[in-house]
């Protein structure tokens, strides 16, 4: 493994890149990082590679400008429709070859997910991950890890997701095509879980909803696990084509309008400020209101969280979810939008997911739009033994949320 790693997040209104360098198991140093508007995507998917690639490379080389460091390779996530998921079962008898009692090793799991893994699918669809979620040794369930313990049969439950070829050749190809290696491909928002969520709240069961601009995708987890996945093909460019019809303006200055004033909470507006409509065509400038703005925001970011609740209301037990609703992604960074998702959810454990705190310049990152690309580098450091260069000097700080992770994201595959 390299001791660099890099986080492309191809978004569809932006590409963020982060350089991460892996100091030792417990510190990662964020070196560089990078934003540049996209091109090429819609709604998530990518519909124009020449564009893709020119815009992927704009962003990597501004971050190796800005890390001083050369990327040779990346990892990425995907989400949006390409992304299908579901639970599966897989069973092994335990074998007793090569040993005196049936203890359960790690061939064992392995042919207990792979048994999980045997469904069929369609031919148009791959494997991204197939995620352990409970082990049951002879009819004992609710075990994390059956590494040692006795048994003659090991059962597994499953969260298997899948994403479309095509989607996952097109990413490769234009990383690729824009002169970098992939590592790996990540569902985006299991990746995001890496760097917002806390090891608590995923026990106690919580929803990550990423809000970006083409898509709105949310990751369900209960017991610390992934039980759900979900994606609508809406998100804040909705609301920005909204602005822009009700006040005849064109997209970048509704776009400009909604990050410097927008609110989707009418309750959240403490001083109603005034908003300058810029005129069409030589048209004066008309003036409008904060509150008028909320007005048109706040019934749609309302209606894409009813979306997003009703489909997990449909595939999981809200009753298993006592942990947080945690918000990510540019959409996050609107004023009032904890307040709706409460309304909307009808719960106050809900919160923003700000990347946690690593080495580096803090408030470069530490924003919910960043959650992807920095938890595409902890997902990826997650996987592998880091090695030890703990003789280092680093003036880092460490990522306490080591243990847990490691032990889910060691087994994905
Ligand atoms: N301060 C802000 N207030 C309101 N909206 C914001 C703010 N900052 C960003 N946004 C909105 O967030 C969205 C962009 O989020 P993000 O960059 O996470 O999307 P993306 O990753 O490019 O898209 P996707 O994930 O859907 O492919 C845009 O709709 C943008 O208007
Ligand atoms: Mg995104």
């Amino acid at each position: 493994m390299t001791d660099v790693i890099v986080g492309l997040d191809i978004g569809t209104s932006n590409i963020r890149v982060a350089i991460g360098e892996i100091i030792d198991e417990n510190t990662v140093d964020i070196l560089g990082l990078a934003k540049c508007p996209s091109a090429g995507l819609r709604n998530g998917s990518i519909v124009n590679i020449e564009a893709a690639i020119a815009a992927i490379k704009e962003t990597v080389e501004q971050a190796e400008q800005n890390a001083g460091c050369e990327v040779l390779s990346c990892v990425t996530a995907i989400g949006g429709a390409q992304i299908e998921s579901y639970n599966s079962k897989g069973l092994a008898a335990v074998s007793n070859k090569n040993q005196p009692s049936r203890e359960i090793n790690e061939a064992d799991k392995e042919r207990a997910l792979e048994a999980a893994r045997a469904t069929l699918i369609p031919l148009d669809r791959e494997f991204l991950h197939v995620i352990p979620r409970d082990y049951t040794v002879d009819g004992v369930s609710g075990i994390k890890d059956p590494i040692h313990m006795l048994g003659v049969r090991l059962e597994t439950d499953v969260h298997i997701v899948t994403a479309s070829k095509t989607a996952i050749q097109n990413v490769c190809s234009c990383v690729q095509r824009a002169g970098y290696g992939l590592d790996k491909v990540w569902l985006k928002t299991l990746a995001q879980v890496q760097s917002v969520a806390h090891e608590d709240e995923l026990e106690m069961g919580s929803i990550l909803i990423d809000l970006g601009a083409g898509t709105t995708d949310a990751l369900v987890i209960v017991d610390g696990a992934p039980v759900c996945s979900l994606s609508i093909p809406v998100g804040g460019n909705l609301v920005t084509n909204d602005i822009s019809i009700v006040k005849g303006i064109p997209i970048p200055a509704a776009e400009k309008i909604k990050i410097e004033s927008g609110c989707c909470f009418l309750p959240s507006i403490q001083k109603n400020q005034e908003v300058i409509i810029p005129g069409v065509g030589g048209r004066p400038n008309e003036l409008s209101s904060q509150v008028e703005l909320c007005e048109i925001i706040q019934p749609r970011v309302e209606e894409i969280f009813r979306m997003v609740r009703d489909e997990i209301v449909h595939k999981t037990d809200l009753q298993r979810l006592s942990g947080n609703i945690i918000l990510t992604g540019g959409g996050a960074e609107m004023q009032g939008i904890v307040e709706l998702a409460q309304t909307v959810f009808g719960t106050t454990a809900v919160r923003l997911g700000i990347p946690e705190s690593l080495g580096g310049v803090e408030s470069d990152y530490r924003m919910p739009e960043y959650a992807t690309a920095i938890g595409l580098i902890q997902a990826q450091k997650n996987q592998y033994k880091v090695p030890d260069r703990s003789s280092r000097k680093t003036g880092s700080k460490g990522n306490n949320k080591e243990n847990f992770f490691t032990k889910i994201f060691k087994q994905l595959f």
